[in-house]
């Protein structure tokens, strides 16, 4: 696997990274996952957007201008297996003596990473648990610092569940590690945006194509008992796409099957995914 680290392109093995390095020391950078499917990459004007948000809300300056992110990623994609790729890009505030105050003079690290995309889980139904949203205050930063989010995930495993969706104040947030739809009387809701959340490129994706095929959605509150009396949940991110949650706490959702929504709105997904791959 060839890699990109601070403006070379080399095999991972060789890449390295100074163990004084902020992100390794105190987990200060952020991070963005972008999909590629037939060598294109997906979204990328949101992602890259989301990416400079993450970068001013932690007062780092973006490293790369917005052309010089689309060349250096396009020439990853080229050098790295398979049509379809998952990238993982992080920037950090760089290697500097230890300290919580920011270091004058610092060189931002920026690592990239492109793997062959893992196909998502078979489309069987997955099992989800609530648990109590314990992350701090700005979940909207895609910040590097998930030690919550792993904590929660493995709460999710350790029961035999695919994800942990987070509540917060009574309300659902998200999951661990991606953004929560619910279907009620066939109308998809998902809760807006606010810096409890981050705001997912693919929750984003999944209003537009719904709009635009005239299926109802909206962006509302869920309180924890409309999330478990929900006919549907579904739980989205980029490598994992749109995943049907059919048992919350051991309990049955809905009729405890794939629901009919989730199976028209994968489809109008897979058909957005398809136009990328053959706009050649
Ligand atoms: N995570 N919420 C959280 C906390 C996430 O970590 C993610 C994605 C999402 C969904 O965002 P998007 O649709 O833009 O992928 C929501 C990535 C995939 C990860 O950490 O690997």
């Amino acid at each position: 696997m060839i890699v990109y680290l601070n403006g070379e392109f080399l095999p991972l093995s060789e890449a390295k990274v100074s163990v004084l390095d902020r992100g390794f020391i105190f987990g200060d950078g952020v991070y963005e996952v972008i999909p590629v499917f037939g060598r294109r990459l997906f979204r990328i004007e949101e992602h890259l957007e989301r990416l400079e948000n993450s970068l001013k809300a932690i007062k780092l300056e973006n490293p790369l201008s917005h052309q010089e992110w689309i060349d250096t990623l396009e020439k990853l994609i080229a050098h790295n297996q398979g049509d379809d790729q998952a990238i993982y890009l992080q920037v950090t505030r760089g290697p500097a003596k230890r300290d919580h105050n920011f270091p004058e003079n610092v060189v931002p690290t920026v690592f990239i990473k492109s793997d062959p995309i893992e196909t998502p889980p078979p489309v069987i139904g997955m099992k989800a648990i609530t648990c109590a949203d314990i992350r701090w205050q700005f979940c909207d930063i895609k910040s590097i610092a998930l030690l919550a989010n792993i904590l929660l995930r493995r709460q999710a495993v350790e029961v035999g569940a695919y994800e942990a969706i987070l509540i917060r104040d009574g309300y659902v947030m998200e999951g661990a590690a991606s953004n929560v739809f619910i279907v009620v009387d066939g109308v998809a809701i998902t809760p807006p945006k606010s810096q409890f959340i981050l705001p997912g490129i693919t929750r984003d994706l999944i209003l537009e194509v719904m709009q635009a095929a005239q299926l109802p959605c909206r962006e509302a509150d869920i309180s924890e008992a409309q999330l478990h009396s929900a006919d549907e949940i579904w739980v989205t991110s980029s490598t994992r796409e749109i995943v049907p949650i059919i048992m919350l706490d051991n309990k049955p959702v809905g009729k405890g099957e794939i629901g009919p929504v989730w199976a028209q709105v994968i489809k109008l997904y897979q058909e957005n995914k398809q136009k990328l791959r053959s706009n050649a």
